[in-house]
């Protein structure tokens, strides 16, 4: 191989890289975005409101208002989806919308008895519940959005993303 075909080559390569990685940060482009799309986008955004408080060993009132609200816009959203998107000859996904639903109700009610003892612990296992369903489906579906929506997943990210463990031994010099 000569030199230029190596250099041409080099740049092909990195034209590629940027160009996937531009379509990364856009996931969807031009392309003008279904309505299930949009819908999906608002039920993220509840979900991720509960998602991101869900780490928490106590919840103040704001953050049970949170909960209480973001599971009613899911539950809201559940029933649209379920009413005006149906796929008839999809069981699967029949069944895990409305799942979806019963989870989203799920976890209102668990709002609804917030000062009872184990309501924190009830509250978070709904949303694992929760994220589970949208899992399930995504991956029935074939959808892959998870690695940028969850990075904490390990069982989710791209090839060469895992993390790296720590070194145990610590003879290392600091600065190798
Ligand atoms: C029963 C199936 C199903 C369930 C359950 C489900 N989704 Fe989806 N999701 C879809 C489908 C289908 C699409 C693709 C919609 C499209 O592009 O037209 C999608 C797309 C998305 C998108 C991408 C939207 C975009 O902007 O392109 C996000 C974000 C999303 N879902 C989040 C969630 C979250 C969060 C949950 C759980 C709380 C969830 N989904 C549960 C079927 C499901």
């Amino acid at each position: 191989m000569t030199r230029n075909s190596i250099f041409a080559g080099l740049v092909a390569v990195i034209c590629l890289v940027a160009a996937h990685s531009f379509a990364e940060e856009k996931p969807k482009g031009e392309k003008e975005k279904s309505e299930l799309a949009k819908i999906m986008g608002e039920i993220d955004k509840s979900y991720k409101a509960v998602e991101q408080i869900s780490g928490y060993y106590k919840y103040s009132d704001n953050d049970w208002s949170v909960i209480a609200e973001a599971s009613a816009n899911i539950v809201q959203l559940a029933k649209v989806v379920i009413s005006k998107f149906p796929r008839p000859d999809d069981k699967k996904y029949q069944d895990l919308n409305k799942l979806m639903l019963t989870e989203a109700e799920k976890m209102l009610e668990v709002t609804s008895h917030k000062n009872e003892r184990g309501a924190l612990e009830d509250a978070q296992w709904q949303v694992r519940r929760l994220r589970q369903t949208c899992a399930v489906c995504h991956k029935h579906l074939g959808i892959h959005l998870y690695p940028q929506l969850y990075p904490g997943k390990k069982d989710e990210l791209q090839p060469g993303q895992e993390e790296i463990p720590a070194p145990k031994e610590t003879g290392a010099p600091k600065d190798w």
